[in-house]
Formats: structure tokens, C-alpha cells, sequence
């Protein structure tokens, strides 16, 4: 059962698979695909993130490249909101905002339609784990440059011991489980 935050948050945390040394050696690897795979968890999880935001009136969930595109559409099908990618560097055709962080292991560009907000949308970002916290901050600085509002940030799991929420000034992260 994972009817309160509390079992949700044990179940995720009995979900997940640490795998030493990847991608490369002295970082953890937080596994979500055993999670995914099962179905109680994948649907528990998409209705932990829906159901903290059903009162929020959110137009669009935006989903990070790539893990994050898992849990952002069927959270948006939750919400009745649409759907917004933000990728990695040169992967979309038309006009785009730019963002840039490093990365717990390197470091990235990302982008989104610079038409894809519209300004004033109701914005709910959701990706899969907050580490350092540079890919929300990205995601956030995109959704500034297009006009719209954040109205949350919500993961699966927070690697609580890095810190990544002191870097989301603008937004208080909603994680599912924090460890
Ligand atoms: C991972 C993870 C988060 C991000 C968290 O993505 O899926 O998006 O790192 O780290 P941060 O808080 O330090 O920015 P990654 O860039 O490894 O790529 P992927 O989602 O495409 O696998
Ligand atoms: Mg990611």
C-alpha cells in the first residue's frame, strides 16, 4: 500500500538500486527502472506527483531529457495539463531558450521551443532525481525566459546529503522520498 506520503516514500526507497561507480567511479547511481517496471509503483508514483499539485491549476508539465519524460507525461495526463520537453542541446528543429549548468558528473545545455510556454502558463516541472540541483535551476531559467510561471518542481527521489535545493531559490522541491 502507498496511500500516504509516508508509504510511498518506503516504497520508493525499496524500489530503488544503488550501482556503485557509474557512470564513473565515486558516484552512486540512483537505478529508477525496477520501479518503473512494476506496475502498483509506476502508477503510485505518477499519482504521488499529480495528486501534490491537483489543486495548483497547472497548464503545462515540463519533462528534463530523458529520465524525466517517463514521469512527465502521464503526470500531465493526471493533471489534464499538457506536455513540454526540455532537451539536451540540438535535438529540437525550431526557434529555443537556452540554459546551461554543470552536472554532478559534467556538464550540459539545455533547450525548449521558445514557444512552447506561453506567458503567464501555469508550470509544473518534474524529473526523475534532484542531485546538485543544476538541471531544475536550468529548467526553471527556461521557463523564466519564456514568461510563464513555476508553480512547482517535483521528483522522485532527492539525494538530500548534496544539497541541490539550496540552488532553487525560486521554488520549494517537492520530492517523493528524500535520502
Ligand atoms: C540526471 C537525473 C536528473 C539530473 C539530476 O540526469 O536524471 O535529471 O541528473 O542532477 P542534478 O540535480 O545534479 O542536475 P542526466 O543528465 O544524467 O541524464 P538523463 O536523465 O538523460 O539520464
Ligand atoms: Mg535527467
Amino acid at each position: 500500500d502507498s496511500s500516504t506520503p509516508a508509504d510511498l516514500s518506503a516504497l520508493i526507497t525499496s524500489g530503488l538500486r544503488d550501482v556503485p561507480d557509474f557512470p564513473k567511479e565515486g558516484v552512486v547511481f540512483k537505478d529508477i527502472t525496477p520501479l518503473l517496471a512494476e506496475p502498483a509503483s509506476l502508477r503510485a508514483v505518477v499519482e504521488g506527483i499529480a495528486g501534490h499539485y491537483a489543486q495548483d491549476s497547472v497548464d503545462v508539465v515540463l519533462g528534463l531529457e530523458a529520465r524525466g519524460f517517463i514521469l512527465a507525461a502521464p503526470v500531465a495526463l493526471e493533471l489534464g495539463a499538457g506536455f513540454v520537453p526540455v532537451r539536451k542541446a540540438g535535438k529540437l528543429p525550431r526557434e529555443t531558450h537556452r540554459a546551461s549548468y554543470d552536472l554532478e558528473y559534467g556538464s550540459e545545455t539545455v533547450e525548449m521551443h521558445a514557444d512552447a510556454v506561453s506567458s503567464g502558463s501555469r508550470v509544473l516541472i518534474v524529473d526523475d532525481v534532484l542531485a546538485t540541483g543544476g538541471t531544475g535551476r536550468a529548467a526553471v531559467e527556461l521557463v523564466d525566459k519564456s514568461g510563464g510561471t513555476v508553480v512547482g518542481f517535483s521528483v522522485l527521489v532527492e539525494l538530500g546529503f548534496l544539497q541541490g535545493r539550496s540552488k532553487l531559490t525560486d521554488v520549494e522541491p517537492h520530492a517523493l522520498a528524500v535520502i
